[in-house]
């Protein structure tokens, strides 16, 4: 299945969205290799990265549509930046062209851009891989001027990735959610529920323990 999987998306995304996928594989198995190094799970991960961005591409009417075709509740927030809907797309899409049933691969492509609460090891490692695969380093380098938020950026996800690698992925999860969730704060955006659930039931799980 992977083969065909790996043929469709060579056809059918850019080469910059192919490399970012490639690298999300790459980082997502190195982390996992950290928690659990059982066969099933290293599967379900590699599917899981590599479809995670199937459908990103899609026009911003063609996620909305695509997302009421699938039956996905789409919120306020979505209309106002449908790539959000990419994730949840990319998991019905997954689950209907490759059959795939296993929870939790559907879960990790689905979450991986928004979290929820009770996420899977899978969901976990995918959100964080998605977000700290090399590539992302030299895309904020080729924007940016060497101005400090960006530099700041680099170095916060620095030690996200120290966080992840050294065991800790809940602090690191945490980390990325606070992250997120700032950034669309800075540019003055609507907070999409579902991220604000994720992180609030991250946080409190962990001042419970
Ligand atoms: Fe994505
Ligand atoms: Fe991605």
């Amino acid at each position: 299945m992977l083969e065909r999987i790996k043929r469709d998306l060579k056809a059918k995304l850019s080469a910059r969205r192919y490399a970012h996928t490639e690298s999300v594989v790459k980082t997502a198995l190195e982390f996992l290799a950290v928690y659990d190094r059982s066969a099933e799970t290293h599967d379900r991960v590699e599917i899981a990265a590599w479809l995670h961005d199937c459908v990103k591409e899609l026009k911003n009417d063609e996620q909305v549509d695509l997302a009421k075709f699938y039956g996905i509740e789409v919120h306020p927030e979505d209309i106002a930046s449908p790539n959000l809907l990419h994730a949840r797309n990319s998991a019905a899409f997954a689950e209907e062209t490759y059959e795939i049933v296993d929870p939790r691969i559907l879960n990790a492509i689905r979450e991986h851009t928004l979290g929820a609460p009770e996420m899977c090891l899978e969901a976990k490692i995918l959100y964080l891989a998605d977000m700290l695969e090399p590539g992302r380093d030299a895309a904020i380098k080729a924007k940016s001027d060497p101005n400090a938020s960006e530099i700041n950026y680099s170095s916060e996800l620095d030690s996200m990735r120290a966080l992840a690698l050294a065991g800790k992925i809940d602090e690191a999860l945490l980390a990325a959610m606070n992250s997120k969730i700032t950034y669309v704060i800075r540019k003055n955006q609507p907070i999409h529920p579902l991220g604000v659930l994720a992180r609030n039931y991250l946080l409190l799980s962990s001042l419970a323990t």
